[in-house]
């Protein structure tokens, strides 16, 4: 263990974690059932059955759901449909790295609100708007944020649903963790504040298989049918076999079995990084509670170079992840995302009091 390469840069669900009995059960159960219908092109919304799971689940219109490969297939389609080059597009700074890629490519000028330990800087996005910037979307994780962890306040959510009506900006609300609450309350999501302004992104990557490739967008009267249109002009359908399977899944019963397996899977690996934390890191870096999810972010209290910092870890034996990827802006170099899920806690005790070590050093 003490000499062994330790990855803390993996955000993917560990492969105990997969139901895969569960799995050849619901892909036979759904052949058995339906394979004309699954093993044939489809409609580009997305499996019928699954649409209509979602929509009991959510309360929204089925007409109103399309499934896709994953959540960031319908991401990529959303910006491209709504960004024109040299858009304004504000997110979370720290965000998920992934959506900066896309967002750029679609041509946006992306710009970070500073994210506190209850969610982006609202008067940063206030003052912006007032100041007469007109940014055509928002991106936010409000659930157990990718990369930092944390969980937006609800007055914060209320806010931004407020602004957006009033400045006519639409918010992609990208909610794939949102059901890995390990502690507390769930608090509204921003469709739940704002329907008509909110495209919400979710998926089943994290809750059954990233495999699977199963996610889907709740998108507004009126983006909907265009999201639906660029979605069959692209590729048609996302697989109705696989969107099948997680219907049957749901149907059995077996998502709350998965999630309560999950969160006993989860909490402890969760609980080590904070004790880990508490134990190493202390003085030398300050990070905030987290509840949920896949990650838990720290901003080191010393300036180092990200590149110093990746340097040092790898000849520690610890792979991190460049922190500058999350920002939109220049900076991220003292920041670490720490994913819990994939790692032991084992692991993760060996690998904060690593990265201890190396902080210690490059601070000197
Ligand atoms: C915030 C966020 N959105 C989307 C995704 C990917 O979702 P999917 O597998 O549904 O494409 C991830 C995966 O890490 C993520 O962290």
């Amino acid at each position: 263990m003490s000499t062994s390469l330790i990855r803390l840069t993996r955000g993917v669900p560990p492969a105990e974690s997969f139901p895969v009995e569960q799995i050849k059960v619901c892909a036979e159960a759904v052949l058995d059932s339906d394979a004309a219908r699954v093993l044939q092109y489809g409609k580009s919304r997305g499996y019928p059955l699954l649409r209509d799971t979602i929509a009991r689940e959510t309360g929204a219109d089925p007409e109103r759901i399309i499934i896709g490969q994953g959540s960031l297939q319908l991401q990529d389609l959303v910006a491209r449909m709504l960004v024109q080059p040299g858009d304004v597009v504000y997110v979370e700074e720290p965000t998920y790295d992934r959506t900066l890629t896309i967002l750029r490519r679609a041509g946006a000028h992306v710009i970070g609100l500073p994210l506190a330990a209850d969610g982006p800087d609202v008067e940063a996005l206030e003052d912006r708007l007032k100041k007469g910037e007109r940014p055509v979307l928002f991106y936010v994780i409000p659930d157990f944020q990718n990369p930092s962890g944390t969980v937006m306040a609800r007055q914060k959510r209320e806010r931004i649903a407020q602004l957006s009506r009033e400045y006519g900006f639409w918010i992609m609300e990208d909610v794939p963790y949102r059901k890995l609450r390990y502690r507390g309350e769930d608090l509204p999501t921003l469709w739940d504040l704002a329907p008509e302004r909110v495209i919400q992104l979710s998926s089943y990557s994290k809750l059954i298989s990233p495999g699977l490739r199963v996610g889907y967008a709740i998108a507004p009267e009126g983006l909907a049918d265009d999201l639906a249109k660029m979605a069959e002009d692209t590729y048609i359908n996302a697989s109705y076999f696989n969107q099948a399977i997680v219907a049957e899944f749901i149907r059995r019963g077996w998502l709350e079995e998965q999630l309560a397996r999950l969160k006993a899977l989860y909490l402890p690996r969760l609980d080590a990084t904070m004790e880990a934390l508490e134990a190493h890191l202390k003085g030398l870096a300050t990070w905030h509670r987290v509840d949920g999810g896949f990650f838990l972010g720290i901003t080191l209290n010393h300036d180092v170079r990200a590149d110093d910092l990746l340097r040092a870890a790898q000849e520690a034996n610890l792979r991190l992840t460049d922190g500058r990827g999350f920002f939109a802006g220049s900076g991220g170099d003292g920041f670490v995302r720490l994913p819990f899920c994939s790692l032991t806690p084992e692991e993760i005790h060996e690998g904060i009091a690593r990265l201890a070590s190396v902080v210690r050093t490059l601070a000197g």
